[in-house]
This record gives structure tokens, C-alpha cells and sequence, in this order.
């Protein structure tokens, strides 16, 4: 049986940071799958459908691309975990400042299935202080974000930027 763990984000867009972490994941798991979320809880700059196609656009020319899905996660996270079928969800983790929000989470994803379990991975250093919000943010005020999201979604932020 392969093994298949659960990427689950806002992905709101997709940045160096997480794609270092994906292939971290690739190196425990045999496959992994993006599940991005659609309904995020705050106000997304992309659809479900940018955020999807901006992934799928940044993997394209991946090596690991054949060990990588993309998908759109509705409902309860560890519903569609159970479903594919997997048990384990990654989730990256860059500072103490992460950890209380990703503590509650697998807290909750627990109590809600027992039998899913959640996987920490360090992000590399290099994208410590990198965040999808952070890279809007820096967007929105004009600066550069080049060489921290791939290049398509720095393409995107611009667009979406002259024409919101
Ligand atoms: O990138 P984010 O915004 O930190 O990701 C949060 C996400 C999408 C993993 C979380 O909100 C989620 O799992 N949403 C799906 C609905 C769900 O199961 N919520 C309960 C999680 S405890």
C-alpha cells in the first residue's frame, strides 16, 4: 500500500515555503495531495479555482510532479483525509508562533478521527519568515516578492494588483 498523506492550506496563493515543505513530505511519503481549502474562513484574494490552478501551474515542471495531486478540499478536513484513504495530514510549521493555532487543529482533527494523526515538518530556513499573507501584504505596498512565490503567482499578485 502506498503511503498518502494530506497537504491541507488556504494556499492563498501557494509560496516557496510550501512547496520546500511538499517536497519534504515527498521524501516520507510515496504520495501527496494538496487539498485546497475552499471555504478558508477569511477573505481570500484568489477563488478556490485561481488557488488550485496556481498550484498545478507552479508544479507542472516539478521531477516529483507524478507523486503529487492537487485537489479541492470542502467540508471537514479529516472526512476527506478518510476518504481518499489516508490517515496522515502534514502541516509546516516555521516559528513558536505557529504552533498554538496548529496545536488546536490536530487537537481537533483527533477528537473529531482518532485514527488521523498529524505530521509536523520544519520548514527550511530559508522560508522562515515567508507566509502567504506576509507576500500579500508586501504586494499591496508596492514591494517585490520574486524568488519567494513561483513565478506565475508573482505574475498573478501583479495582475490581480492593477485589476482587483
Ligand atoms: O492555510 P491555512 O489557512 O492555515 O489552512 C487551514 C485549513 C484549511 C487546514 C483548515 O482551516 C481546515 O482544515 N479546513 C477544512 C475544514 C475543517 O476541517 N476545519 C476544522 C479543522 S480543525
Amino acid at each position: 500500500m502506498p503511503s498518502i498523506a494530506v497537504y491541507p492550506g488556504s494556499f492563498d496563493p501557494i509560496t516557496n515555503g510550501h512547496i520546500d515543505l511538499l517536497e519534504r513530505a515527498l521524501k516520507m511519503f510515496d504520495q501527496v495531495i494538496i487539498a485546497v481549502a475552499v471555504n478558508v474562513g477569511k477573505e481570500p484574494m484568489f477563488s478556490a479555482e485561481e488557488r488550485f490552478e496556481m498550484i498545478k501551474e507552479s508544479l507542472a515542471d516539478h521531477p516529483q510532479r507524478e507523486r503529487v495531486k492537487v485537489d479541492l478540499l470542502q467540508g471537514l478536513l479529516v472526512d476527506y483525509v478518510k476518504s481518499i484513504p489516508a490517515r496522515t495530514i502534514v502541516r509546516g510549521l516555521r516559528a513558536v508562533s505557529d504552533f498554538e493555532y496548529e496545536f488546536q487543529m490536530a487537537l481537533m482533527n483527533r477528537k473529531l478521527n482518532p485514527e488521523i494523526e498529524t505530521a509536523f515538518i520544519m520548514t527550511g530556513m530559508r522560508w522562515i519568515y515567508i507566509s502567504s499573507r506576509i507576500i500579500k501584504e508586501v504586494v499591496c505596498a508596492g514591494g517585490n516578492v520574486a524568488g519567494l512565490v513561483p513565478d506565475g503567482v508573482a505574475k498573478k499578485l501583479m495582475e490581480r494588483l492593477s485589476h482587483p
